[in-house]
């Protein structure tokens, strides 16, 4: 049987007081629409409509990577004025699934059932009780425990308000059927709007089986409509997040405080401390150990590495059994190959560095090859830029660059050159030579520091 699937994402979101259109407000590193764009897809990725309305064309034009059909509702005249936006071009066919784009984290397994419960009876109705069901159309059932209708908190009788089952919104039904009673909705309730919800009454009156579903947790329908239930969300797939790759093998020294935002891939017997966000898509090889308070993003890191604490990694490429940190900050295009040690306040961008080379302390290399064995001394900066262009610096095997040191690109400096500290080199260095600016050291002896007054 075939599927259409009806994102509802044209709402304006008042609550969350953001100029952001709600459903791009970011849960886990992405979009909130696009974690119910994922479910959904894993039911069916052909047949996904996503309705969208409020904050323009923002909102496909962040998501135009998603493989959808977009339909403009202009005007928001309810949740049933939406579904009707896009009915014409939906066979008549299609089982139609309705989801909204601000509730994130409902499952795939959860909404394979509703569109099963469908197949079944023609119409299904995802339900959850509620001690709070305050706002929230309520499911009226009859004596037989059928389901007779919803009613929108405020049209509902003070009785039905007293209802704690209550509709989440998403629901199953046969195509042509929906049409039909689409075409029949007025918007004569308390808040003028065209409901979809409606469309139950309807279809029990005419005898139809509404299967009431309930997801197998709570949180599944759960929401945003300000920041305080978006961080509720973030909290709860983030813990989520933190305990499969605890069950994976990775260590987290504390899985409250630990944040992925995109994806992780890690080897055996990785060890993350505290405060480690990851972004992107990162790799750590295996018995690889992050310190606390590290931010890692678009990033792969081999086996054996240690990243002492407070280090920014990003887009970068790390071998094997390299160390790394504290305090390091590692730009993109950084290549380190194996056994390489980069020390605290060090930047490096646009950078590769040799097997076994070290940048221990204090230094900012960018645009910069180094070769394998080399020594990089304290404070030592490449003056990679003119004020207009960006020059490069090339380094070779076994070079030892003392402390204090300027390499103003474009400079090469030949294997197995030693550099004399604090020297500005401006001009290439032969390989194996020994390059120093002459300076003179001078000595005044028996001399008088001032002394406070
Ligand atoms: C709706 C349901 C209510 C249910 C609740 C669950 C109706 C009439 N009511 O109420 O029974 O308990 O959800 O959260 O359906 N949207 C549009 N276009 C519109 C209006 C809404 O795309 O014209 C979208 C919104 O962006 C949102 C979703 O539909 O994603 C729900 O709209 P919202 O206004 O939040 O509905 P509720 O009043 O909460
Ligand atoms: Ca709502």
């Amino acid at each position: 049987m075939s599927l259409s699937i009806i994102i509802l994402a044209a709402g304006q979101g008042t609550r969350m007081r953001s100029d952001l259109p709600k459903v791009l407000h970011s849960l886990a590193g992405r979009p909130l629409l696009e974690h119910v764009y994922a479910s959904a897809a894993a039911l069916d990725q052909n047949g996904i409509v996503i309705v969208y309305g409020h904050g323009g064309e923002q909102v496909p034009r962040e998501l135009q990577h998603l493989k959808a059909r977009w339909v403009e509702q202009a005007e928001q005249l309810g949740t049933g004025h939406a579904v009707q936006q896009v009915m014409t071009d939906i066979p008549d066919d299609h089982t139609v699934l309705v989801l909204y784009g601000d509730v994130p984290l409902i499952t795939a397994a959860t909404l394979q059932q509703l569109v099963a419960a469908a197949a079944d009876t023609g119409f299904a109705l995802l339900t959850v009780h509620l001690e709070q069901p305050d706002g929230y159309g309520r499911v009226v059932r009859d004596d037989h425990g059928r389901i007779t209708a919803v009613v929108e908190h405020r049209d509902a009788t003070p009785a039905q308000l007293t209802i704690s089952e209550v509709n989440t919104g998403m629901l199953a039904v046969q195509g042509a059927r929906l049409k039909q009673w689409l075409a029949a909705l007025d918007n004569d309730n308390a808040q003028g709007e065209f409901y979809l919800t409606d469309v139950i009454g309807m279809a029990a009156g005419e005898g139809v089986e509404i299967r009431g579903l309930q997801p197998a947790a709570a949180i599944e329908v759960c929401g945003v409509n300000d920041r305080v239930q978006l961080a509720e969300l973030e909290r709860h797939l983030q813990l989520q997040q933190a305990r499969q790759l605890m069950r994976d093998g990775v260590t987290l020294l504390d899985p409250a405080r630990f944040d992925l935002r995109g994806s992780l891939q890690a080897g055996r017997d990785v060890s993350l401390d505290v405060n480690v966000i990851i972004e992107g898509k990162v790799s750590l090889g295996d018995n690889v150990r992050i310190g606390a308070n590290c931010y890692l993003k678009d990033t792969t890191i081999g086996a054996g590495v240690t990243v002492l604490p407070q280090c920014v990694i990003e887009d970068a490429e790390i071998g094997a059994r390299c160390r790394i940190g504290p305090f390091a900050r590692i730009r993109p295009q950084t290549r380190l190959a194996d056994d390489v040690h980069v020390g605290n306040f060090v930047e490096l961008k646009n950078t590769g560095v040799g097997t076994g080379s070290k940048v221990n302390h204090l230094s900012y290399v960018g645009d910069a090859e180094i070769g394998r064995d080399v020594n990089i001394g304290a404070g030592t900066i490449t003056c990679n830029y003119d004020g207009a262009n960006k020059h490069k610096t090339v380094i070779g095997d076994n070079v030892h660059v003392g402390s204090d040191t300027q390499l103003v690109a474009p400079v090469r400096v030949g294997a197995g050159a030693t550099i004399g500290a604090g020297t500005t080199v401006t001009r290439d260095v032969e390989p194996g030579a020994l390059v120093h600016n002459k300076v003179e050291q001078r000595c005044v002896t028996g001399w008088q520091r001032p002394v406070k007054k």
